[in-house]
């Protein structure tokens, strides 16, 4: 067997095709499933699930696929020092919540750490893969994975937080490139410095460590995976292929604002989290981190806490200038489709790219 088909084996992969977790609603139980089916390995973001609700996903997705899925979680966090720039946070939202006729933005109450609570679930929900991001794993949450099967996979956007990752005892490291869409899952220095593209990263993570290494950012065909694979990755996880897919849950004026844009019209930005992510520019993150007026943005997950009922009545109203556009910076790629189709492509085109480079090698 070749030595690539052994490590994804090890790891309980099929194919080097891994649907990333997408936490707020995109990755839904069909989407799970649908990519399962067609032959790569589907994540549900759980971070902002509690333990029933994880439960309940993760029996939505045994109904409809007995394939093996992951759970992601965030890692703990710290609860963030108060801000003493509560008052400008919410009086630089309020304006949006009166134009979308929701009433005057409150200061956000801390809402504790939710790892401890979810990992039990996790652990019992019949998930093949734990993986987490915005840190390290805990070493009881390691070894209680380890000790039911799970693989465990973290994510790293540096060489040092996949040292340190493969120090905790992961299975395997996601290299998270600065073209990804979402969260940067940096949790060693400053995320602003942090950007490292995923081309430079997941060589000198794949030499660094000895756990595989998972590519991701950026890639949107079976050009990107077969590349992935020839810097040294021996799977993808990708997000915003995935994301316009009809399976997604992910509001429809989000998908559209992903099929409208370009791949310059991406920025990382605290507004809507107080963490960095990638989303598309739109009227609400240039307001709250207008470069001229002061800083007015909550520490995470405080300022997630602030902005929730603006996403979620932008949500329903298809306000997409409210809306975390979160995608990466591959989004002209994007197509509105199957999951299942999408994971025959990039199954079919990255087996084609490989032959026809393979042959073009040997003359
Ligand atoms: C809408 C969205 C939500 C995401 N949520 C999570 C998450 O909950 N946990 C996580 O580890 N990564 C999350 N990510 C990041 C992905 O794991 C992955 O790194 C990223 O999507 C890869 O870049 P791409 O979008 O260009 O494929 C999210 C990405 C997107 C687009």
């Amino acid at each position: 067997m070749p030595a690539h088909t052994e490590t994804l084996e090890r790891l309980g992969l099929r194919s080097p095709i891994i649907q990333a977790p997408m936490a707020g609603g995109g990755d839904t139980a069909a989407l799970v499933a649908a990519v399962n089916e067609a032959g790569g390995f589907g994540f549900v973001g759980a971070a902002y699930l509690g333990p029933a609700q994880i439960a309940e996903r993760a029996r939505d997705i045994r109904a409809r696929t007995a394939l093996p899925f992951g759970i992601n979680l965030f890692a703990p966090l710290p609860e963030p020092a108060p801000s003493p720039v509560t008052k400008e946070a919410l009086a630089r939202v309020a304006p949006f919540f009166a134009e979308l006729g929701l009433p005057a933005p409150t200061a956000p109450a801390y809402p504790g750490d939710a790892f401890a609570a979810q990992m039990p679930a996790l652990l019992d929900s019949g998930a093949a893969a734990f993986s987490v991001t915005f840190g390290l794993p805990p070493a009881e949450a390691v070894e209680a994975a380890k000790a039911r099967g799970l693989r465990v996979i973290g994510t790293a956007t540096t060489v040092a937080e996949a040292v340190a990752l493969e120090r905790a005892g992961v299975d395997a490291v996601v290299a998270q490139g600065s073209e990804a869409g979402g969260h940067r899952g940096s949790f060693l220095g400053d995320p602003a410095e942090n950007l490292v593209g995923t081309m430079a990263l997941v060589p000198q993570v794949a030499d660094a460590v000895r756990v595989p290494v998972i590519a991701s950012g950026g890639i949107m065909d079976g050009r990107g995976v077969a590349a992935a694979l020839a810097l040294g990755a021996v799977a993808v996880q990708f997000g915003t292929v995935f994301l316009t897919s009809d399976e997604a849950g992910a509001p429809d004026a989000h998908k559209q604002a992903i099929l409208d844009a370009s791949e310059d019209q991406t920025r990382i930005t605290h507004a809507f989290s107080g963490r960095p992510a990638r989303g598309i520019l739109n009227r609400f993150m240039e307001r709250v981190e207008d470069p001229d007026a002061d800083a007015a943005v909550l520490p995470f997950p405080l300022q997630n806490a602030l902005t929730r009922p603006l996403r979620t009545a932008a949500a329903q109203q298809g306000r997409a200038e409210f809306l975390s556009l979160w995608s990466g910076q591959g989004l002209r790629m994007a197509k509105r489709r199957p999951a299942a189709e999408i994971v025959a492509d990039l199954l079919r085109d990255s087996q084609a790219v490989i032959r026809r480079l393979s042959v073009g090698a040997g003359g």
